[in-house]
């Protein structure tokens, strides 16, 4: 019975423990990215209160966001397509990409997330190696009040080059790795990376990473952890099964070794006697008479 309830309780414990494991790796935030991206270009907006045309700025990130970057650019529509423009790791070539809806003036936002790319952005079996940068486009004519999102209409094979610097990629497997964008409608696209460095080529702008696979890496770290886990239990579910059967063989014997004892016992006669369940022995009757010692007195 007891033996019972102990691997019982041992079984369900173990339970208990894989469900844990499994419930806390599969639950991911998604706080929302467009609200993101707007309070980042209004923040910009309100610390550079008469952006010059033509003049990238380096924004100070946020109080509560400290680790983003953000810039902003402005830029007429005109110069963007003759002259194309940079901002930070993002190259937009010239004759590349014009604001869609068109506008006579684009404010370009450049992004880094830093340590918070992962709080907003991630892929499915995928795991981001490099932080998220974005280049988004907006209509700076609307001002601070109203801001409209606009995209960048890319013409012919022009394509925007993101380079991801100060990522060191070596630990990972390069051809495994896989440039992200995650574009404003939600889409997500995979493609190679070009070149040595972290190097992405896209035909739009977006949110972009890099990203390595997760799938072999997970399998197998949860094959071992099912190893550490099965081996101690076989390990101990062996022992306490080997621990009953011993402790039955004892059993047995002792009974059968009391009942032989026993039937010897009765077969003795009344040499001994049970008291309980200790055998004593008994007296048949006095053997020596006790000599009186006042006959010697003198
Ligand atoms: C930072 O502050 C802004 C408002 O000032 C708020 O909208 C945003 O959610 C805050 N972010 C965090 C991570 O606390
Ligand atoms: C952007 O940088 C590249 C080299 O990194 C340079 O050739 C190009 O002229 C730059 N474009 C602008 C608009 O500054
Ligand atoms: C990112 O790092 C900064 C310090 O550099 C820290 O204040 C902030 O809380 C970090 N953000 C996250 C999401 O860990
Ligand atoms: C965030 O949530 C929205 C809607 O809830 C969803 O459409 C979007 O794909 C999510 N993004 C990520 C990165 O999980
Ligand atoms: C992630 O991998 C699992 C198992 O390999 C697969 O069933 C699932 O469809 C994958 N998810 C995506 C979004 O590819
Ligand atoms: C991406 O790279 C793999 C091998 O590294 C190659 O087989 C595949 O064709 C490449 N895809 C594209 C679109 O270049």
């Amino acid at each position: 019975m007891g033996a019972k309830r102990s691997i019982l309780i041992m079984f369900c414990a173990l339970m208990l423990f894989r469900h844990v494991e499994a419930s806390s790796s599969s639950s991911q935030k998604n706080q929302s990215q467009d609200s993101l991206d707007s309070f980042l270009y209004n923040y910009a907006l309100n610390s550079i209160p008469k952006p010059r045309t033509g003049q990238l700025y380096e924004v100070s990130s946020p109080a509560n966001f400290s680790g983003m970057e953000v810039s902003v650019l402005r830029l007429r529509a005109h110069s963007l397509w003759k002259n194309g423009a940079n901002l930070s790791s993002i190259e937009i070539p010239p004759m590349a990409a014009l604001p869609f809806p068109f506008t006579r003036r684009v404010d370009l936002v450049y992004q880094n997330l830093g340590n918070w790319s992962t709080s907003y952005y991630n892929v499915p079996n995928y795991t981001l190696v490099a932080p998220v940068a974005g280049l988004l486009a907006y209509d700076s004519d609307t001002g601070p009040t109203s801001t409209m999102l606009v995209g960048l209409d890319m013409q012919g094979d022009s394509l925007i080059t993101v380079v991801f610097r100060s990522v060191s990629l070596h630990q990972y497997d390069v051809t495994s790795l896989q440039c992200v964008r995650f574009a404003a409608d939600g889409t997500l696209q995979l493609s190679n990376v070009t070149g040595g460095g972290g190097t992405c080529v896209w035909r739009g702008d977006g949110h972009f990473s890099i990203v390595a696979p997760r799938n072999m890496k997970k399998g197998k770290a949860s094959r071992v952890k099912w190893w550490m886990i099965g081996i101690p239990g076989v390990a101990a579910v062996a022992v306490l099964i080997a621990g009953i059967g011993i402790f039955c063989w004892k059993m047995c014997r002792w009974r059968n070794v009391r009942k032989m004892e026993r039937i010897a016992e009765r077969s003795e006669g009344l040499n001994s006697t049970w008291i309980g369940s200790s055998r004593m022995p008994t007296a048949t009757g006095i053997r020596t008479q006790p000599n009186l010692e006042n006959s010697y007195i003198p």
